[in-house]
């Protein structure tokens, strides 16, 4: 059994995701959320599930305390694993080396192609054929780390904006906690 860790700062959905599947599965276990946003909708989702949760604020602070602060709690809770789930912060590069090969991101697009945020828009409006996401390890630069799974759909030339998002997130609930469950199996 291993203990996962998540950090977000919106809404949760893939949060959630994961903590559904690991409580079904068994095996597992969500030590706890950590979330950088006031008010985001990810701590009400731990609230309701149960799931410790902390809010650690960026604002006013180097980012080398805030994530001294993080790691405390992580360590408080025995998190040994880190999926990141809508965490939009750089991890600075001592945070990611720690964490090697136990830290996850998932990304709505098919990297390499469209890092960063707004992915979901950027690849809705190119000429890209196919869209989908990538669940990758985590490096110190942005959303370059090495690939661990990617899955895709064809666009339709009707798809709109709001269809490619749904089917982006429905790929994302389907298979990121399918590969941190795996991955936490090899703890
Ligand atoms: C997801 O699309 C994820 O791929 C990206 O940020 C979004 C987070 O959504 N990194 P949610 O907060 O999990 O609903």
């Amino acid at each position: 059994m291993a203990r996962l860790a998540i950090l977000a700062s919106g809404s949760g959905s893939n949060f959630q995701a994961l903590a559904e599947f690991l409580k079904d599965g068994g095996n597992h276990q969500i030590a706890c959320l950590v979330c950088d946003k006031a008010g985001a909708y990810a701590l009400e989702r731990a609230a309701k599930l149960g799931i410790p949760s902390r809010l650690v604020s960026y604002k006013g602070r180097p980012k080398e305390d805030a994530e001294a602060e993080i790691e405390d709690y992580l360590r408080e809770q025995g998190a040994e694993c880190i999926a990141l789930a809508g965490f939009m912060r750089m991890l600075s590069a001592r945070f990611v080396s720690a964490w090697a090969g136990r830290l996850v991101n998932i990304h709505p697009s098919l990297l390499p192609k469209h890092p960063g945020a707004h992915a979901i828009e950027a690849s809705f409006r190119s000429h890209d054929g196919e869209l989908g996401i990538t669940i990758h390890y985590v490096d110190e630069g942005m959303d370059s780390g090495k690939i661990i799974l990617q899955k895709s759909f064809s666009r339709e030339s009707t798809m709109t904006l709001e269809e490619a998002e749904r089917k982006i997130h429905e790929l994302e609930h389907l298979w990121y906690p399918q590969v941190v469950s795996d991955l936490l199996s090899n703890f």
